[in-house]
C-alpha cells in the first residue's frame, strides 16, 4: 500500500480531518497528554482545528506518540513514552533539531491506546490530522500497530513502531518502519538457547491465540526448535486476561515438558507462571520480548524466578551507550529502564537524526531520510535500516535472579 495523501499536504489532511474528528467525537474519549522538554512552556504551537495546543518553548516541530498509557500493558506504553521523552528533553537542551540550518525545538503529544487495537486508528487519526504530527512514534504490541499504521500510511504521516517484532506491521506500507528485530529472528533466538544453551529435547508451548505477536512467535519457535532437533510435545491457546490457566496447564503437565515457552506479555506470564508452580510445574519458562516489565517480578516473584526471556537490549551490559543511558533515565525518572525505554528513546533518536538529514518535516522526504538510516548507534545496538523498513539486530537473553533480569547470553541474527 502507498501513501494516498499527497504527503505533507495539508490540504488532504483537513478534507480527512472531518473523519478523524467523528472517530473521536464517537468515542468520546481524549485520554491525551502533551509534554515539553522542558517546563517553562512559553509559546504555543497551534494547528488548525486542533484541541488545545502543545506548548513547548520555541517548539515547532510537534510529533505524536500512540501507547498503553494504561490497561493490562500500561508499562509498556509509560516506558516508551519516558524513552521519548528522554530523546526529546536533550535534543532540546542541545538547542533542537538542525533544520536546515535553523535550529527548530520538538514538542511531543503523546495518546492513550489502553492496549487495544480498536483505539488505535482513533488515536492516530487525531495525532495525524487535528495536531498534525509531522511523525508518529508506537505502537509497542504488533496487533495494536497493526491497526494504527494504516491510519499513518493513509495520511502520508512517517511512523516508527520502536519495538513491534511481528513482521506484518511495516510491510502496511512504505510509510512504515521499526527500529527492533523481528519475530523470525527472536524465535530463532529463543529456539536457539533452548536447544543449544539449555540443551532441553521437550518443549511445550502456551500461548495468545488473539495477539498477532503471540501466535507469529510461537510459529517461529516451534519451527526452528524443531530444526533444531527438538519436539514440541505440546501447543495450548489462551486468552488475554484469562483468570484460570489451570485446565490449559493441567493439559501441559503430563507430557513431560522439559521447558514451557509462553510468548505473551508480562501480566498473563505472571499469572500463568504462579498457576504452573501451584500445580507442581517446576520447568524453566521461556519467553519473548513481551515478558519484559518490572510488573513481571512484581506480580509473579518467586514462580518467574530462573526463567528466560529474549530482548532487546539488558540494562547490565557495560557497554558506555547503555550505561550512559541507564544513568540519564534513572536520573529522570527514578528506575532502571526496561527494553521498551530503550527502545522508545533509539526510535525517537533516528527520527530526529532523519529530519536533519532531510533538511525538512516533509512526509516523503523524511520518509526516504528514515529509510537510509545506517549504522546508527542505538541503546539496543546499531540500527540500519533495511529495504523492508526493519532492522536487522542481535538479541539478548535474560535470566530472571532476584527479581531482575540479568544477561545470560548473546544471539546474533
Ligand atoms: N514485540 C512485542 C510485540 O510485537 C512488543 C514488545 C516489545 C513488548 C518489547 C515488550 C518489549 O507485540
Amino acid at each position: 500500500m502507498h501513501a494516498t495523501a499527497r504527503p505533507g499536504s495539508s490540504l488532504a489532511r483537513r478534507i480527512l480531518l472531518t473523519v478523524g474528528v467523528a472517530l473521536v467525537a464517537l468515542t468520546g474519549c481524549d485520554n491525551s497528554s502533551t509534554s515539553a522538554s522542558n517546563n517553562k512552556a512559553t509559546g504555543a504551537n497551534p494547528a488548525p482545528g486542533a484541541q488545545p495546543a502543545p506548548v513547548v518553548a520555541g517548539g515547532d516541530i510537534l510529533i505524536g506518540h500512540y501507547g498503553s498509557l494504561t490497561g493490562a500493558e500500561a508499562t509498556f506504553g509509560i516506558s516508551t513514552d519516558n524513552g521519548i521523552k528522554l530523546a526529546v528533553e536533550e535534543i532540546n537542551a542541545a538547542g533542537g533539531v538542525n533544520i536546515a540550518g535553523k535550529s527548530r525545538k520538538v514538542a511531543l503529544k503523546s495518546e492513550d491506546t489502553e492496549g487495544k487495537p480498536e483505539k488505535a486508528g482513533t488515536v492516530v487519526t487525531k495525532l495525524v490530522t487535528a495536531d498534525e504530527v509531522v511523525a508518529v512514534i508506537g505502537e509497542v504490541a504488533s496487533s495494536v500497530t497493526l491497526a494504527g499504521a494504516p491510519v499513518a500510511q493513509q495520511f502520508g504521516v512517517p511512523m516508527i513502531t520502536p519495538s513491534s517484532t511481528n513482521p506484518q506491521c511495516t510491510a502496511i506500507g512504505d510509510m512504515i518502519f521499526r527500529v527492533c528485530f523481528i519475530d523470525p529472528f527472536q524465535g530463532y533466538a529463543c529456539a536457539k538457547f533452548a536447544a543449544q544453551d539449555l540443551k532441553v529435547k521437550k518443549a511445550a508451548i502456551l500461548f495468545d491465540q488473539a495477539a498477532a505477536y503471540s501466535v507469529g512467535l510461537k510459529d517461529e519457535f516451534e519451527k526452528n526448535f524443531t530444526k533444531m532437533g527438538g519436539q514440541i510435545v505440546a501447543v495450548e491457546a489462551y486468552t488475554k486476561g484469562e483468570a484460570n490457566f489451570n485446565p490449559l496447564l493441567t493439559k501441559i503437565r503430563e507430557k513431560g515438558a522439559e521447558l514451557l515457552f509462553i510468548p505473551g506479555y508480562y501480566t498473563d506470564v505472571a499469572n500463568i507462571a504462579l498457576q504452573a508452580r501451584k500445580l507442581g510445574m517446576t520447568m524453566p519458562l521461556l519467553g519473548g520480548d513481551g515478558w519484559d516489565s518490572a510488573d513481571l517480578a512484581k506480580n509473579g516473584g518467586a514462580a518467574i524466578e530462573g526463567s528466560f526471556y529474549s530482548n532487546h537490549y539488558a540494562s547490565d551490559q557495560p557497554t558506555p551507550e547503555i550505561q550512559t543511558f541507564v544513568k540519564k533515565y534513572k536520573e529522570k525518572f527514578g528506575e532502571t529502564p526496561d527494553g521498551l525505554a530503550a527502545l522508545g528513546y533509539d526510535a525517537a533518536r533516528v527520527l530526529f537524526d532523519a529530519m536533519q538529514r532531510a533538511g525538512t518535516t516533509d512526509g516523503s522526504k523524511l520518509r526516504d531520510a528514515i529509510a537510509t538510516t545506517k549504522d546508527f548507534k542505538g541503546v539496543t545496538g546499531s540500527i540500519s535500516i533495511n529495504e523492508k523498513r526493519d532492522a536487522v539486530k542481535p538479541a539478548v537473553i535474560v535470566e530472571m535472579k532476584g527479581g531482575k533480569p540479568v544477561f545470560r547470553a548473546r544471539v546474533e541474527p
